[in-house]
């Protein structure tokens, strides 16, 4: 095979596999990051959920309160109540772009 087909193979396989991976990559994130305290399913019905208060993110007036850059904010910078920490900030642990990708899986929990 020509170098030049196997590059032109190599990219497209990158960017199907990319393609692929970004839907995943948020679930598994939201998974493996916030669901201990937000839920799987975005309800927040956990030990931890329960016990911090958190909103249903599921529920439609709920979402129609949360401001996509606050989200982001939240996600990077954590949540700070009365000067107490509610949530820690993820910006060690996930690029802005990984951040963004959560902001748009938590508004497609939205029942
Ligand atoms: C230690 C528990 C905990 C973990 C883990 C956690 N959160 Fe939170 N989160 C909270 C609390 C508490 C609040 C504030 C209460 C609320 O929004 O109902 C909050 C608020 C938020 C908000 C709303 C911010 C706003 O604009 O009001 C978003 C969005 C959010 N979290 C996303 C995430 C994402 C994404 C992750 C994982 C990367 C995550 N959280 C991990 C506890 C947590």
């Amino acid at each position: 095979m020509k170098t030049t087909t196997k590059i032109a193979l190599a990219s497209l396989a990158l960017a199907f596999g990319t393609g692929a991976a970004y839907a995943s990559t948020a679930q598994e994130n939201w998974e493996n990051n916030c669901a201990s305290c937000h839920g799987e399913d975005g309800k927040a019905q956990t030990k931890q959920g329960k016990k911090l208060k958190i909103r249903d993110y599921t529920d439609a007036a709920v979402q129609a309160e949360l401001k996509d850059d606050a989200m982001l904010n939240a996600i990077l910078e954590g949540v700070k109540e009365g000067g107490k920490e509610r949530m820690k900030g993820f910006k060690d642990e996930l690029s802005e772009q990984e951040a963004k990708d959560l902001v748009a899986f938590i508004r497609q929990l939205k029942a």
